[in-house]
């Protein structure tokens, strides 16, 4: 079963309490929920937690690294009479966290530490844990990095945010290593929809990388790494 996003309670869920406003980016990524137990890593201030536990997720566990953030989380999830349901760990990723999880959200977070947090955990290689991973940088290497591992990347939502870019990324384990293609790497599932946010996205991507090369030139950098990145700026000179 999904999460609501926004119920017919107009925004007031159990108890009649108003729900945390979440962000598009954190909407985006509670939309791709699909299951009643969940895990947020990196919970910081609960609010994504807490507004799953009250669109339809039966329990929630919601880690932090540190122990400030998780002290706030708690707060707030007593703010909201949650304790019973949003379970608070003090872990790194996903180490101490219950295995009975159907989708596993890492959000906020650069992509090499998504990386590292899902590459640990055997038990994620099953097909029926739903990752919904929405990385802060090193988007390209991570898709590289799940599919070379056996991870396939089902879905892709674009986000643009107070003139911010995110991409959130729904992947599951398939079992089935595969090398991506350049392109396949530097646009992901994006270029299958015209859906404008998709646009503006790879738009901004060939700015960013197009910058990149520039730099490349000016330091002249080995041939190598600028032959790779005009290999990327064609690709995404499409959406230029
Ligand atoms: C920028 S916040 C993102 C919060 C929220 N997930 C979001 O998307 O808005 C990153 C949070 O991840 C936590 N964090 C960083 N490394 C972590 C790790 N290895 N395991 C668990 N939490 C971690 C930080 O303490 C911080 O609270």
């Amino acid at each position: 079963m999904g999460v609501l996003i926004l119920n017919s309670l107009g925004g007031m869920g159990a108890g009649l309490k108003k729900l945390p406003s979440l962000s598009d980016r954190l909407k985006a990524v509670a939309s791709l929920v699909c299951g009643q137990v969940v895990v947020d890593v990196g919970c910081d201030h609960a609010y994504l937690s807490i507004f799953l536990a009250m669109n339809g997720c039966r329990r929630v566990y919601a880690t932090d690294v540190r122990n400030k953030p998780l002290s706030r989380a708690k707060i707030n999830v007593a703010k909201y009479n949650l304790l019973d349901r949003i379970k608070l760990i003090l872990t790194d990723g996903l180490c101490d966290v219950p295995r009975d999880v159907d989708d596993v959200i890492i959000s906020g977070m650069g992509g090499k530490l998504i990386e590292r947090i899902i590459l640990k955990q055997d038990w994620l290689k099953d097909k029926d844990k739903n990752l919904i991973l929405q990385p802060q940088s090193f988007l390209t290497q991570l898709r590289e990095n799940l599919c070379l591992n056996g991870y396939e990347i089902e879905n892709e939502v674009p986000v643009v945010e107070f003139n911010k870019t995110y991409c959130v990324v729904n992947a599951r384990y398939c079992g089935q290593p595969r090398r991506l293609s350049l392109e396949e790497s530097v646009v992901g599932k994006l270029a299958e929809s015209d859906n404008a946010y998709s646009v503006e996205f790879l738009r901004r991507q060939y700015k960013k990388y197009s910058k990149i090369l520039k730099g490349l030139y000016i330091s002249n950098s080995n041939e190598e790494k600028i032959e790779k990145y005009e290999r990327v700026c064609k690709i995404l000179s499409k959406w230029k």
